[in-house]
């Protein structure tokens, strides 16, 4: 039986904001020794840190993580969040990644709440069933777009006309918004290997039906043939669900009716967990699901008070845990809500659970690779001229700042008629926009004036 994977889940809004900026980073970037190739997996240098992760990878994958944690240290821009996001992306594509800041979890009302509600978005179940699916390569796509209802500058597909082959078949499929939505955030293209359930209308990609070659080098993406048999069949389809979205369906499902318009998140309750992880574990045991560990990311840990993280070493030592990935800039600070000077502001007891990871700053040649790659992810030319001058910029700056140039200057570009960014288009782009110790440098100059 063939098997179907999802390549890639329907982006959760939040989620894509954060990992907008790291789309790019598909592993590790590891050759088969562990040993960092330069640049793979739109990983560029950085090895001694990507390989201490790939050691984390197996181990976890050993189950030898158990109880303990990671905490990659350096400076900003340095690369802490796309690395951990690279070592989820190493566990396997449908491994959850979940990203919350220190601050975020130390304003809420609710910490521990939050903290679970991370945690369990961060954990996957596999479940295997066999669907009725159409399945082919893409070889015509069309939208009919609408104005999106709210939005005027933003339109939305209102249905698709899709055209799927097989080596024997070929079908024409007029498809509901519903699935045009998800063809267009998944980015289907003529070429792609997409599967279709036929019930539910959920779109898997599950690669491309050869290998393309992209600019700036060859992007690598799950090569396949192109399917046989009849475009419409049954297979074996593997789906991902977090423990999450297992909590908050058996929560609807418990709900009286009358209360169904207003349930919102808080109608998780413990009890529900307990009954989801039992349930699961029969899945289990029984052979029809497997646990999938995630990655939970937690920037700026140094924020963390101390009741958050022994909250979080209680989580670690859990049946079901994700695997927790700390991050910090921070040297020697207080721990949060103590007078306690200690190693990044955490307490003894984390740390002794801790792998520690560094990040080091890039050379200018590291930043100009970065930069590459992240042109051609966003769908930006750039000239050698614009990329000399971006890559010094990321350099005296910061990395960000250049990553962040890249759409104004594109703008730029092409309001004076060019599709292709030169380097004064760069240039006019930094005029308009400063960078963050500009713009902090300028308000400080008031301060005194207002006093
Ligand atoms: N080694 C790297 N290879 C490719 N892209 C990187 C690398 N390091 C950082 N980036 C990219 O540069 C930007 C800044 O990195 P980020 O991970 O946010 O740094 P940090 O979390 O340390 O502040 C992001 O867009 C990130 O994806
Ligand atoms: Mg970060």
């Amino acid at each position: 039986m063939v098997e179907i994977k999802e390549v890639k889940e329907i982006p959760k809004h939040k989620e894509e904001l954060r990992v907008g900026f790291h789309t790019h980073v598909r592993g590790l970037g590891l050759d088969e020794h562990g040993k960092a190739l330069k640049v793979a997996d739109g990983l560029v240098g950085q090895e001694e840190a990507r390989e201490a992760l790939g050691v984390v990878a197996q181990m976890v994958k050993e189950g030898k993580m158990a109880g303990k944690g990671v905490l990659i240290v350096g400076p900003p821009g340095t690369g802490k969040t796309a690395l951990a996001i690279g070592l989820a992306k190493e566990l396997g594509e449908d491994t959850p990644f979940v990203a919350v800041g220190g601050s975020e979890i130390m304003g809420s009302p609710r910490k521990s709440e939050l903290m679970m509600q991370a945690m369990r978005r961060a954990i996957g179940v596999r479940l295997k069933e066999k669907r009725t699916v159409y399945e082919g390569v893409v070889r015509d796509i069309k939208y009919r777009v609408a104005r999106h209802p709210f939005n005027p500058y933003v339109k939305v597909p209102r249905e698709a006309i899709i055209t799927l082959e097989t080596t024997d078949d070929r079908m024409t499929l007029t498809v509901d918004e519903d699935i045009a939505i998800q063809l267009r955030q998944l980015g289907v293209r003529k070429g792609d290997v997409i599967a279709i359930d036929a019930e539910t209308g959920r779109v898997y990609k599950l690669g491309r039906a050869r290998e393309e070659k992209e600019e700036g080098g060859i992007r690598l993406v799950r090569e396949l043939k192109v399917p046989s048999g009849p475009v419409k069949k049954e297979k074996e389809v593997v789906h991902t669900m977090t423990l999450h979205d297992l909590d908050t369906y058996l929560a609807a499902q418990q709900a009286p009716i009358s209360l169904l318009a207003g349930l919102g998140p808080e109608s998780v309750t413990d009890e529900v967990r307990k009954q989801v992880d039992k349930m699961v574990s029969e899945w289990i045991k029984e052979g029809r699901a497997e646990l999938v560990p995630g990655v939970l990311f937690i920037d700026d840990a140094h924020l963390l008070d101390l009741e958050a993280f022994s909250y979080l070493s209680r989580a670690m030592e859990r049946e079901f845990a994700p695997i927790i990935v700390l991050a910090t800039n921070r040297g020697k600070a207080k721990i949060r809500g103590t007078d306690e000077l200690a190693p990044h502001g955490m307490p003894l007891d984390m740390l002794d659970r801790l792998l520690i990871v560094r990040t080091r700053p890039y050379t200018e040649e590291e930043i100009e690779e970065i930069l590459k790659i992240r042109a051609a992810e966003e769908g930006v030319k750039l000239s050698k001229g614009a990329l000399r001058k971006l890559a010094e910029l990321g350099a005296e700056r910061s990395l960000r700042y250049a990553i962040n140039l890249l759409q104004p200057a594109y703008t730029v570009a092409k309001m004076r008629g060019r599709e292709e960014v030169e380097a004064e288009d760069v240039e006019e782009a930094t005029k308009r926009f400063v960078d963050v110790k500009e713009s902090v440098r300028y308000v400080e100059q008031f301060k005194e004036m207002f006093l």
